[in-house]
Order: structure tokens, then C-alpha cells, then sequence
């Protein structure tokens, strides 16, 4: 695992920076995204670089981790959330959420270049929650109750956040060829810790990066503040 410490605007940059040079270097590069608030920044950098004419993703496809299930309101779903944070401001090629067969899905298109992960507090990354196998292929989650805390701040209204999501596996997660994992905030650094120095343990999800031959870990201080 490599590991920076940077402010969250150059973490922004730097990310945005390798998946351009994936994109401009590719024929069919394939990428990995996530939800949440962490990666907006990379997200507007992407949207920039393409208003700019620095980077067009008319030839990659990329594939969201996961995706809330049993929503009340289509609105609230991260389709949504990818499609007004990024997707519909670039020209990208084609841009799936988990489905059934994801996993052969990913395959067929030639597997992800890099994907892109935050982390919770309670070390899941996509819905990967405590617990999950480290074997797992893309499936059906119970969110975890800290998550669902979490994600309420997305909710309006008294809407409350689903118990349920489809989720790539973190085995699904480990075939990608590289991958970027970023994390700002005190809240996050005991999360952290555990992901870069703890054992690889179910306990904690995120621990299984430690096996992967290709991870770089982008973190502000706060986040970094246990290690
Ligand atoms: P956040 O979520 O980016 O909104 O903090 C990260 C995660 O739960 O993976």
C-alpha cells in the first residue's frame, strides 16, 4: 500500500490526475466509481478537465460499486446521485450500477483499471460491512446500522435510509487492476489505522486492501491522525 497525505484539493487533483492519464492513454479503459461525499471533489476535477478538452471519456465504461435497494423514491438512489454529480456533465460511454451477473459483466469488458473507493467509519468500503466474506462476489447487503446514521444526512423529509443495497463483493473489489482509496475527516482515522497497520480481518472489511498488489491510499491529516 502507498500511502499520501495531502490536502483535499491535491488529493482531488492527484486522483483526477491518474484517472486522465488511464483515459488518455487507453483504448477502452474501464473504471470503477463510488458514491458518497469523498469523491465529489475528484468528480468536479473530472468534470473540468473535460470542459477543458483535456481528457473525453468517449471510449470508457465505468461501474458503480453499489446501489440502495427497497428506495421509496428514485431520487435518493445513487444512479441518481452519479448522474447529476458527474455522468451527465461528460461524454462517457456507458456507466453501469450492480445488477445481476455484475461480476461477469465487469469481466466481459475487460475488468477495471482503477477503481475508485472511500471508506465508512466502520472500516466497510462499498457495502461491504463487517463481517462480509473476503471472498464475496457482487450480492445483496444488510447495510450496517452506523451506516445508515451516516447516509441519512442524503435523506429529506423523514425518508430514512434503506436496510438493503447490492454490492460488489470484496473479492469483486480486489480483481480491479489498481486502486485508489481516499478518506478525509477525524471521524475516519480510526477506520484508517485499522485498514493500513491492523490485521486483515473481517472486523475490519477495508483490511483486505493490505493484500492487494496495487493500492494507493490518498488521506488529509485528520484522517491520518491515528496512524
Ligand atoms: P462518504 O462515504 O464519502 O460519504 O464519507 C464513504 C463510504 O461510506 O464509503
Amino acid at each position: 500500500m502507498k500511502v499520501y497525505i495531502l490536502k483535499e484539493k491535491d488529493i482531488n487533483k492527484r486522483v483526477a490526475g491518474r484517472f486522465i492519464r488511464l483515459i488518455n492513454k487507453k483504448e477502452n479503459p474501464v473504471i470503477g466509481l463510488a458514491t458518497g461525499s469523498t469523491p465529489e471533489g475528484v468528480y468536479n476535477e473530472l468534470i473540468k478537465a473535460f470542459k477543458k478538452g483535456i481528457v473525453s471519456f468517449k471510449n470508457t465504461i465505468s461501474f458503480n460499486l453499489d446501489e440502495y435497494l427497497d428506495l421509496k423514491d428514485e431520487k435518493y438512489s445513487y444512479r441518481s446521485f452519479m448522474n447529476e454529480k458527474l455522468i451527465n456533465h461528460i461524454d462517457i460511454k456507458q456507466s453501469f450500477m450492480p445488477t445481476d451477473n455484475y461480476d461477469d459483466l465487469i469481466k466481459a469488458k475487460g475488468g477495471i483499471d482503477i477503481q475508485l473507493l472511500g471508506i465508512g467509519r466502520d472500516g466497510h468500503i462499498a457495502f461491504n460491512e463487517p463481517g462480509t466474506d473476503f471472498d464475496s462476489l457482487t450480492h445483496i447487503a444488510n447495510i450496517a446500522e452506523m451506516t445508515r446514521i451516516d447516509n441519512q444526512r442524503f435523506f429529506e423529509n423523514g425518508d430514512k435510509v434503506p436496510e438493503r443495497a447490492i454490492t460488489m463483493g470484496l473479492k469483486t473489489i480486489m480483481h480491479s487492476k489498481r486502486i485508489i482509496l481516499i478518506a478525509f475527516g477525524k471521524n475516519k482515522a480510526d477506520a484508517v489505522a485499522k485498514m493500513i497497520n491492523g490485521p486483515i480481518h473481517k472486523s475490519c472489511p477495508a483490511s483486505i486492501l493490505q493484500k492487494h498488489p496495487h493500492v494507493e491510499i490518498f488521506i488529509d491529516e485528520d484522517a491520518a491522525s491515528l496512524l
